[in-house]
This record gives structure tokens, sequence and C-alpha cells, in this order.
């Protein structure tokens, strides 16, 4: 196993660390090559699904490193680039003109073989010989799944909470989901302006997986008649009633906003719809706004919560935290142990799905 690294002491603003043996002889140091060390180079990746506002966090985190005397490694394409050893140095220069962008300077992927423990060890022996003593992991909850197996296999990581589904314990709000929620917004608009010149109902599916923040907030904020989401089961039939109800209270389109992860999604309401097409009265159209979502501009929210979090993991790792997501609470960037956030469930605030409801009239 990989030489554990363990926070022995913090002095005078330096981060101490001794370099421990621990698991099996294959990686093991000696007593004699125990050695203390600062933290001289800190590793990035993005990872997951991209989420407007990766790059501000990536450049946060690149200058707040740069700025404590550290050198800074890029590592491409998320887990995958961390096995495969893509990485390039980051300097003030190769992070200027990002924070404007979606997406992500540094790639990203989905990477399923890093679940297996013998390619984390060859991630981290990768690290090792890069001289890393660091690495900021920017992404939502699989992401976060992997930083937390790298701490408990010793190495200092830090989360940054960033998913669109702002599914994320340990964060009210992670970076991207405004982006995303304004251009569902956006998508809402325009189909109720079409909508009302046909008299149309409308189903409009957003993502989220199993979580229903982003159609629930899409809902509220777009004057939907009716929001579907996972946490709470709605059948075709009550659907269509709200769809029904909002046109004999004399309205001129009707509109339901459908998280991709409910029992009963867009595609399932729609099949259901065609099947009743005879006895509902009114003409449906579907739209699922898919990858829409995550692509363009960040927003400035989503431009400031990022640069706060990024500047958070590199505040964190200086003051010894590691095995920690650096998240949005109450207004104030925080740090919660990642045991703590992967794999717990976030709930839907239960008073805005009610308000929803109350407004759907
Ligand atoms: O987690 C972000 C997300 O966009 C989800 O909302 C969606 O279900 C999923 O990623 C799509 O994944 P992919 O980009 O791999 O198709």
């Amino acid at each position: 196993m990989t030489a554990a690294r363990e926070l022995i002491a913090c002095q005078e603003g330096i981060v101490l660390r001794v370099f421990r043996p621990r698991g099996s002889a294959e990686d093991q140091i000696r007593p004699t090559e125990i050695v203390m060390s600062a933290i001289k180079r800190i590793a990035v990746l993005t990872s997951g699904g991209d989420a407007p506002g990766m790059n501000a966090a990536i450049r946060a985190v690149a200058r707040c490193a740069l700025a404590q005397g550290w050198d800074v490694l890029g590592v491409r394409h998320g887990y995958a680039g961390l096995i495969a050893d893509e990485v390039e140095s980051l300097t003030g220069r190769s992070v200027s003109n990002i924070v404007q962008r979606g997406g992500t300077m540094l790639g990203s992927a989905r990477c399923p073989e890093f679940e297996a423990e013998v390619t984390r060890r060859q991630a981290l022996r990768g690290l090792e010989q890069n001289h890393v003593d660091g690495l900021v992991v920017i992404g939502g909850n699989g992401s976060q799944t992997g930083a937390l197996a790298l701490a408990e296999m010793g190495l200092p990581v830090v989360g940054v909470a960033s998913t669109i589904d702002n599914d994320l314990a340990g964060s009210e709000i992670t970076i991207g989901v405004d982006t995303a929620l304004n251009i569902a917004l956006e998508a809402i608009d325009r189909l109720k302006t079409t909508a009302s010149s046909h008299q149309r109902a409308f189903l409009v599916e957003v993502m989220g997986r199993k979580c229903g923040y982003l159609a629930l907030m899409a809902g509220l904020a777009g004057g939907a008649e009716i929001v579907v989401i996972p946490e709470r089961e709605t059948s075709p039939v009550e659907v269509a009633t709200q769809l029904r109800a909002a046109y004999e209270r004399g309205k001129r389109h009707a509109l339901a906003v459908v998280a991709e992860g409910a029992l009963y999604n867009a595609g399932k309401l729609d099949t259901w719809f065609r099947e009743h097409s005879e006895d509902i009265g009114f003409d449906l159209r579907t739209t699922t706004l898919g990858h829409v979502q995550r692509g363009g501009t960040p927003t400035a929210f989503d431009r400031l919560l990022a640069t706060r979090l990024g500047a958070g993991a590199v505040a964190a790792l200086t003051r010894g935290e590691q095995g920690v997501l650096v998240g949005l609470n109450e207004g104030k960037v925080t740090t919660t142990p990642l045991a703590e956030v992967v794999g717990v469930p976030k709930a839907i605030d239960p008073e805005l799905f009610r308000l929803a409801s109350v407004l759907e009239r």
C-alpha cells in the first residue's frame, strides 16, 4: 500500500507531515526513511459531469496555491488522467481567461475503474512520483466517493462541491446549479410562449439524477402547473388532472416540469399521454432539456461560488484539513468530513414543495 501521510504538526503556518508505513510491504517506508515535509505541490482535477463554474474553481485553486508558494499540477480527464498520469503544470497564465467559460479546461470523465482499490493505488503511486502533497477534487457525488477512498488511503484530499444536480450533502448549493437552473428557465419561458399560441400543454424534463432540486426550483420560478420529482411519487392521472385544471381556469397553456429521475419521467408520461390521447382533451408536447443545461457561460453566482470554494480548498489544505468537502452553508464557506457527505441523501425542502403546490393555480 502507498505510504500513508499523516498530518502531525502545524507550526508558524507551515504544514508538516510524517510519511509513515501502512499496509502491505510493497510501498512501505522504513522508520529510518520517515521524513518531515511542508506542502510544496498540489494537484487539482475535475471529475464526473461537468458543471458551469468548474473553470472558475480551477483558477481559484491554482492562483491561491501559487500565492502560497506551492506548485500546481492540473490532472486531465478526472480520475482517468490520474491513473494514466496525464498531468500538466498550471501557472497563473495557464488559468487566465477561463473564469467566464463553461465546461472544464482540464476535461472530465466518468471513471468506473476507479472503484477498484488496485486502480486507486496506481493513482497514488503516480501522485507520489510527481511529488504531489495534496489533491483537490472538484466534482459531485461519484467524484467525492473517489476522494474519500483516496483520503482513507492516506492522501491529503479536499473536495469542492460541484454538480448541477445539487444532490451533494455538505453544501446547500453546488457549483453549476444556478447556471443550469437559469438555462432551464430560459427554455421554459420560451416554451410557454409557443404553448400559449397553440393552447398546448408541455412536459419539460430537467436533469438532476435522483434529486428533484432542479425540477422543483424550475417549476417554482417558471410557473409550472405541476412539478414531478423523484422524492414524491406523482401518477400520470394527477399530472393530467392538474394540466386540465389550468385550461379550466382559463389559461392558454399548461406546463409540467418533470425531473429525469422521477418514477414517471417525461418519456413515460409522454407514452401514457399518447395512450390516453382520446380522453385527455388537450394537445401535449414533450421537451427534454438534457445536456444543454450543463453548457454555456456560468452565471455570476456560479463564478463567485466556484471562486470562493476553490480558494476555500487551498485554505483548508493550508490549515492541515484533509478528507473534507468544501461547500457553502448559511452563506459561509465550510468544510464537512467527506465521510459525512458521501452516500448521504440530501432532502428536498418540504416547505418549498408545499409552496409549489399552492402556487400551481
Ligand atoms: O450529474 C450531472 C448529470 O448531468 C445528471 O443530471 C445527469 O443524469 C447525468 O449527469 C448525465 O450524465 P452523462 O453526461 O454522463 O450522460
